[in-house]
């Protein structure tokens, strides 16, 4: 379920192509709140566990590093424009707790909009379908947006990755990228590349 869908800012690729700003979205069990810098200090220690580097590889990124990064991606654009990166803590509604983040970098190819997806969940919180629910909600307003496409890169032994993918509605090719294999809606509006 989307919330608050009233663009603030409006981010411009290039003209015609326009997307606003990460809004908050909330799930059932989940509220979406759209990155800050501030996230860092509260997400360093929830994010500290090489365990959930085994598939994407990696390292646990410290306080400092997360600063850094998070103060690049809420920019929401690449230096040279040509990728919108959004991103969103996952907090728990019962216990507030931050408990992951998910994130869409989306690029033109051609005339199409694709947004390649990605989902992480602390450890502690997995297994209550909260990462399902929170990709939902990310691919549901991706679709809102106006992408044409949506693309997970998942190891083919995640298997909840897997599931993931496959709730969300996507497919696996058989296109493979560093070993992950390449998931994508069938969804091709305007795909002329
Ligand atoms: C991928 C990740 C977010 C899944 O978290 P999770 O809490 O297990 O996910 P959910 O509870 O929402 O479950 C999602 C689906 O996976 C299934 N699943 C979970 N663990 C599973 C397992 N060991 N084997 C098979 N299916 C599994 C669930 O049943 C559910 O599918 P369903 O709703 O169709 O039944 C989590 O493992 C993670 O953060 N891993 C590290 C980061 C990462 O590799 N992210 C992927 C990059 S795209």
């Amino acid at each position: 379920m989307v919330c608050g869908t009233t663009p603030t800012t409006v981010l411009i690729m290039k003209p015609g192509f326009s997307w606003p700003t990460a809004p908050a979205l909330e799930t059932t069990a989940l509220i979406l709140e759209p990155l800050r810098v501030e996230h860092a200090e509260e997400m360093a220690p929830v994010l500290d566990d090489p365990d959930l580097h085994t598939f994407t590889g990696g390292e646990p990124a410290n306080l400092e590093q997360l600063r850094q990064i998070y103060g690049i991606q809420v920019l929401e654009r690449s230096p040279d424009g040509s990728e919108l990166w959004f991103n969103w803590i996952l907090r728990r509604k019962d216990t507030l707790e931050a408990a992951g983040y998910v994130q869409a970098t989306i690029t033109l190819h051609k005339t199409a909009t694709v947004a390649e997806v990605a989902w992480v969940l602390a450890r502690k919180h997995q297994g209550r379908r909260f990462a399902r629910q929170a990709a939902s909600a990310l691919v549901d307003w991706l679709w809102a947006m106006g992408a044409d496409r949506i693309v997970a890169h998942v190891h083919p032994q995640h298997l909840a990755s897997n599931a993931i993918a496959v709730a969300v509605g996507l497919h696996p090719s058989t296109t493979r990228l560093d070993g992950d294999v390449n998931w994508t809606s069938e969804e091709t509006r305007g795909d002329r590349s």
